[in-house]
This record gives C-alpha cells, structure tokens and sequence, in this order.
C-alpha cells in the first residue's frame, strides 16, 4: 500500500507538474536532463524544417559523442570485463516504423547505425558481433570507447568486487597509492560510481508545426552489467515508444524495471485512452512500484524517469523518486524541454518523496 504521505506527495507533485496546454502543434524537443544541448540542437533542426528523426537523432549524437557523458555512447561506463557496449532505438512517427541495436561494441553513436536498421532492412533489432558487423559493412569506424576516465572507475569497481583485495566505500587512501596522478574530485566521482552503478541514457522525444513525432534513446547502459546485458533502451515498447496519432514517450534509469512493465508503449497507451502526460507516466511509476508490492525498501534501491510528450504538444517528465542520487546528494528529477531559443530544465514530478 502507498502510505497517505507518498500519496501527498504524489499529489503534490501534480500540482507542479511541468506541462504546457498547447492549441496546435509547434515545435518541441523534451530530453532526460542531460539533453540541454541535445535539445536545442534538435530544436535548430526543426526550424530548419528537418525530419523529426533526423532532430532526434542529430541532438542525442551530441551526447553519444561526448567523452563526459558517462552513460552514453563514448565515454561511457563499461561492463563488468571493461568493454563499453551500446544500446540504442529510434522511433519514426509519419511512417510508423522503428529500428534498434542491443550490446553494440566500438561504434560511437548507435543511434544512427538504429536508424539505419529500420531504414535499410525488413527488422527490427540487431544485437551484439552482428549489428557490428551491419554498421561497418555501412562504413562506421571501429573505435575504443573506453576513456581513461571511465577506465579508472571500472578499475575502481573491480576493487571492490569479489575476485580482488579492495572494498568500495572505504577512504581513498589506497586509491591513492594507486593512481597518483588522479585528483581528489576524479577519485571520489569514480568511487561513488563504482557503488552506484548508473544507469544514465539520454531520451529524446520531437513534435513538429507540422503534428509529426520522433523519438531516439541511446545509452551505454547499466555500468558494471554482465556482458551481453541488454536493458530497456533498444526494446520498443519499454525504452522508447512512438505512435502518430497519439504521442510518444520514453525512459532512463533502470531498465530492467521498465521492462517489466512495457514503460513506453503503457505510457503512449494512458495517454490514447485520455490520460495527461503525467498522470500516464505517474500511472506507469505506480505498475513499478506494484511489482514489489509498493515495498519502499526494495523501491528505494534504484532511480527511473519517464518522460512523455502529446501530439498536441502537451509533455511531462516523471520519477520514481523525489530525490536523484548524485556523486553531490541528492538532487531533485528534472528533464530538458526546448521549444524554440535555449533549453531549459523542468522539475519532474514524482511518486514517492525519498526520505
Ligand atoms: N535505461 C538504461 C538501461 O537500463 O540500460
């Protein structure tokens, strides 16, 4: 059972819900809070009269190529052997089709090789060695997408897994030793990584003047996964969800918690049956949390977003949890909308206040 305090908040947090009544469509780009950039560079996109999938994918490219964003194509965190592997889907509302790679390896922006599944053959998904092979045969470059960065704080996990002298948590004196040339700030980030092992992604959802719908979501996944894990991100339905003539939705955080309950597609179905944007991503958050019995300790163990855009323009982002942890606290949830000059970040609304 919810208690009536979560219900409060739940409540509360509708009351800020961060929607826009729109008349007619116009252009607007909605992202998980790292898309500030990736949003404005859809946007421009738009204005220039592009495709929305060539928005979508053109803005999460800037993430996916960007070596400080942990959870995303390059730079992203690695699996439990240090091999970065990539998940990625896209959704094209007009033409009502999709395309998705799962455990992707050495390519930068699984995004566009997602595309080029949907575009170039008759299915849907191609996962591991083979959509490798699929992107190099369309001339993607192999290349390392291990920075030093995200090497030190898979160095650091293993520390602390079972096989190796280390334990995570402890004060860095040993890390120390280990790498010297490391700052203070870069040890402590790659520590906290190494206990909280991110889920980050970057979502991102177009509607046009025009009524037409994108979406893309990329991400390197979950840090530390057993390899060949492949979380919600390339699975239609859960990861991302796209439906003309209704809206479009998708998720970051846990994935395998999305899965269960087919986030996206459930989210994009409230909304055809009447639902707001965010009473159907708070109604998705509520499926969650009644897989454990509404058990708030076994909530409390992960973080998961929606986000969900209308095809008359109305949008919502939606979290688990009040409070996001953060290598600086915990901060609370917020998604980038764009709809037109700069991005900026809107607070979630959520279901559960963490304590
Ligand atoms: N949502 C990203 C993942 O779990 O892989």
């Amino acid at each position: 059972m919810l208690s009536r305090r979560s219900l409060l908040s739940a409540s509360t947090a509708l009351g800020a819900a961060s929607q826009v009544a729109a008349q007619s469509p116009k252009n607007i780009v909605i992202s998980s809070a790292n898309g500030l950039t990736c949003c404005e560079v859809a946007m421009a996109h738009l204005e220039r009269g592009k495709d929305t999938l060539d928005a979508v994918i053109a803005g999460v490219n800037v993430n996916e190529l960007d070596p400080e964003d942990n959870s995303v194509g390059y730079g992203g965190l690695p699996n439990e052997e240090g091999v970065v592997e990539l998940d990625a889907s896209v959704m094209h509302g007009p033409t009502r089709r999709a395309g998705s790679v799962g455990s992707i390896r050495n390519i930068k922006t699984p995004s566009k090789v997602a595309r080029l599944v949907m575009e170039e053959t008759k299915h849907i998904m191609l996962v591991g060695d083979n959509a490798l092979r699929f992107a190099k045969s369309y001339g993607f470059k192999e290349e390392d997408l291990l920075t030093e960065k995200s090497r030190l704080a898979w160095l650091v996990w293993k520390r602390g897994s079972s096989n190796w002298n280390g334990s995570m948590g402890k004060p860095s004196a040993r890390l120390k030793t280990l790498f010297p040339e490391v700052d203070d700030q870069l040890l402590a980030w790659a520590e906290f990584k190494a206990m909280y092992p991110p889920t980050g992604t970057i979502n991102c959802l177009a509607l046009n003047g025009k009524g037409e719908m994108s979406g893309t979501t990329t991400t390197s996944g979950l840090a530390w996964k057993i390899p060949g894990r492949v979380g919600d991100s390339p699975i239609i339905g859960a990861g991302l969800f796209v439906d003309q003539d209704t809206g479009a939705a998708g998720s970051t955080g846990l994935g395998e918690e999305n899965i269960r309950v087919c986030g996206a597609h459930t989210i994009v179905e409230n909304m055809r049956h009447g639902m707001s944007p965010k009473d159907a991503c708070l109604d998705t958050l509520k499926r969650i949390a009644r897989n454990y019995n509404n058990n708030m300790t076994e909530l409390a163990k992960f973080d998961i977003n929606f986000y969900a855009l209308r095809k008359d323009g109305v949008y919502a982002g939606a979290a688990l949890w009040s409070g996001r942890r953060s290598s600086q606290g915990f901060t609370s949830p917020k998604f980038a909308v764009n709809d037109g000059g700069k991005s900026r970040l809107e607070e979630c609304v959520f279901l559960f206040e963490r304590k």
